[in-house]
């Protein structure tokens, strides 16, 4: 009886599996709406103009880097770093600087936008035998895709050099949050 009236508890794994989905298809609407692959809007100003519990945006609300004049990066500019080198560094090059098999995406987001970006690593993308993989259902692409897109936006905007950002903004506690619940831990 008192299972009747217990809360309903979504698992861990289908709450992943939802998280998964919801990546997947906002990726779909997005390639929808920016009318296929094509490059709707572009990489706009970087400049920082706000920021939320250590994460900073542009003008337009996109996530962006802030590197301070010191060099000390912003929080998701240094976990950018470390997902782009555990992720995409096979296939697209150390620092964003491509390989004979794959773009240099430091050059790629000097004119791609945010919503394409997401777009092309949650869904994939096939061109003859050049093949991106799909990774929006990769718990380590997809709960940290703010964080390489801000990463690879530094790069592409010569904010940061070929180096393992060394001094770094403290982990956000709102981040450690977002973290756990994306990544399905408590
Ligand atoms: C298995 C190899 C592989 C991995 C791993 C991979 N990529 Fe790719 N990616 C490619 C290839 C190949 C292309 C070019 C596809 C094409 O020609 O349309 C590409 C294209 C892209 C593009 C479009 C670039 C442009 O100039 O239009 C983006 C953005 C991208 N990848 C991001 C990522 C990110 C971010 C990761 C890591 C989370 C990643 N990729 C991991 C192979 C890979």
């Amino acid at each position: 009886m008192g299972a009747l009236h217990a809360p309903v508890r979504l698992s861990p794994n289908f709450e992943d599996k939802l998280l998964r989905t919801v990546w997947f298809v906002g990726a779909a609407i997005l390639v929808v709406v920016s009318g296929g692959i094509s490059l709707a809007e572009n990489a706009g100003d970087a400049a920082a103009v706000k920021s939320e519990d250590g994460k900073y945006f542009d003008k337009e609300g996109n996530p962006t880097f802030k590197v301070a004049a010191d060099g000390t990066v912003d929080w998701y500019t240094y976990s950018g770093y470390r997902r782009y080198h555990s992720e995409c560094h096979v296939c697209h090059g150390p620092d964003g600087m491509g390989s004979t098999y794959a773009p240099a995406l430091m050059d790629s987001l000097k004119a791609m936008g945010y919503g394409d970006f997401v777009g092309v690593v949650a869904s994939g993308r096939t061109n003859g035998n050049s093949v991106m993989p799909a990774l929006g259902d990769n718990p380590n692409v997809a709960c940290y895709m703010d964080d390489i897109y801000i990463y690879l936006r530094a790069r592409a905007n010569d904010a940061i050099g070929r180096v393992r950002p060394a001094e770094k903004e403290d982990k956000p506690n709102a981040y450690t949050e977002a973290e756990n619940t994306c990544m399905g831990k408590k």
